[in-house]
């Protein structure tokens, strides 16, 4: 299995930075989040609802909205819980909480979603159970993440620079489906779509990356400045890529559903 080794404190800080531009830059996260939405079964119709990692909050609302019921944002990062909470109505509750430590009952809720936040758990398969625990029988945990393959082409560039892991890492899809078999749901789907994000320059990419939150806070990654010579190194590698449309940047994002069994 891939090792990840990622620093909690840095995640949260880094988001809640992050949280008065995001939404501005989430276009893409958006499109992902919606496509994980409308996975959901027509006929499910949850009534206690976590969004898990729901960073500002996007997709407590529209499942607020969709399933009439109030829905609670948890989150690592109490910035985007703060903004979350200034951009919607009363009826949300909002709570700092570790997707690997939930602070929920057994078998206390129907429907846990998360869109875009369960990658950045270093223990992927604890925070499965976790969901797994927390879920009544006939419950699901509604995800997205991200799997190896994504950012392919700003890491290879960096690669050709210095060696560096300047980009996060991303699990192997067999390795995720081998967690997903493990984490003691009765049965689940996982689809893979792949999204290629296009870009005149490439500072459209890093500074979109850096209004996210969503830097590489993997170790091993190098210390200090990006200094200009590297900069102009590392735009130049990426030309490369060039196509007629722009940059491309490639997203491979796993769509997962599982049922905990009745
Ligand atoms: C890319 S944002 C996605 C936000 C939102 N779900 C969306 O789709 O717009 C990732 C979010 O996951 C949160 N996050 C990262 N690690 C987490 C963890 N271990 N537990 C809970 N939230 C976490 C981050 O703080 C951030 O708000």
């Amino acid at each position: 299995m891939t090792e990840m080794v990622i620093d909690k404190r840095r995640v949260a800080e880094s988001f809640s930075r992050a949280a008065s531009s995001y939404d501005q830059a989430a276009e893409f996260q958006r499109q992902v989040g919606s496509n994980l939405l409308a996975r959901l079964p027509e006929r499910f119709a949850p009534q206690a609802i976590i969004d898990l990692g729901c960073g500002t909050g996007y997709f407590t609302r529209a499942l607020t909205q969709r399933y009439q019921q109030p829905v609670m944002g948890l989150d690592l990062a109490e910035g985007m819980l703060r903004f979350a909470n200034s951009q919607s109505i009363a009826e949300s509750s909002w709570v700092v909480a570790d997707a690997e430590a939930l602070p929920l009952k057994t078998g206390s809720q129907d429907l846990i979603f998360s869109s875009l936040a369960l990658q950045w758990c270093p223990d992927l398969l604890r925070a499965l159970t976790q969901a797994a625990q927390a879920l009544r029988p006939g419950g699901c945990l509604a995800f997205s993440t991200l799997v190896e393959g994504t950012l392919t082409e700003l890491q290879q560039a960096w690669q050709t620079v210095d060696g560096f892991v300047h980009v996060n890492r991303f699990m192997p899809l067999a390795d995720l489906q081998q967690l997903l078999a493990m984490a003691g749901f009765g049965r689940w789907h996982c689809e893979v779509e792949e999204h290629v994000l296009r870009y005149a320059q490439l500072s459209g990419l890093t500074q979109e990356l850096k209004a996210l939150g969503a830097h590489n806070l993997n170790a091993g990654r190098p210390g200090g400045l990006t200094g200009r010579a590297r900069l102009r190194a590392l735009t130049q590698a990426y030309e490369s890529f060039r196509q007629p449309a722009g940059l491309p940047a490639t997203y491979q994002v796993a769509q997962i559903l599982m049922f905990k069994e009745s």
